[in-house]
């Protein structure tokens, strides 16, 4: 389920886990999917209702959020 763009989502306050695996089916959150891989889902306190980029090419240098990284890959 990965694509070159990145999840636009406007987050309610609360802990988020950002799939950091890929594998989820329920992109761009962890759906547990990254079980025995190694990998673990990215961490976020989201404080107050907010728009987030979530990266889903995982070249992001400040990832779980995308930094237009993915307009370089081909
Ligand atoms: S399913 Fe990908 S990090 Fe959990």
């Amino acid at each position: 389920m990965e694509q070159k763009k990145p999840y636009i989502i406007t987050e309610k306050p609360g802990t988020k886990y950002y799939c950091a695996c890929t594998r989820s089916q329920n992109m761009p959150y962890c759906d547990g999917a990254h079980k025995g891989s190694g990998l673990h889902p990215d961490k976020v306190e989201i404080e107050e209702e907010k728009t987030v980029a979530i990266c889903s090419c995982r070249s992001s240098a400040n990832l779980p959020f995308c930094d237009g990284a993915h307009k370089t890959l081909q």
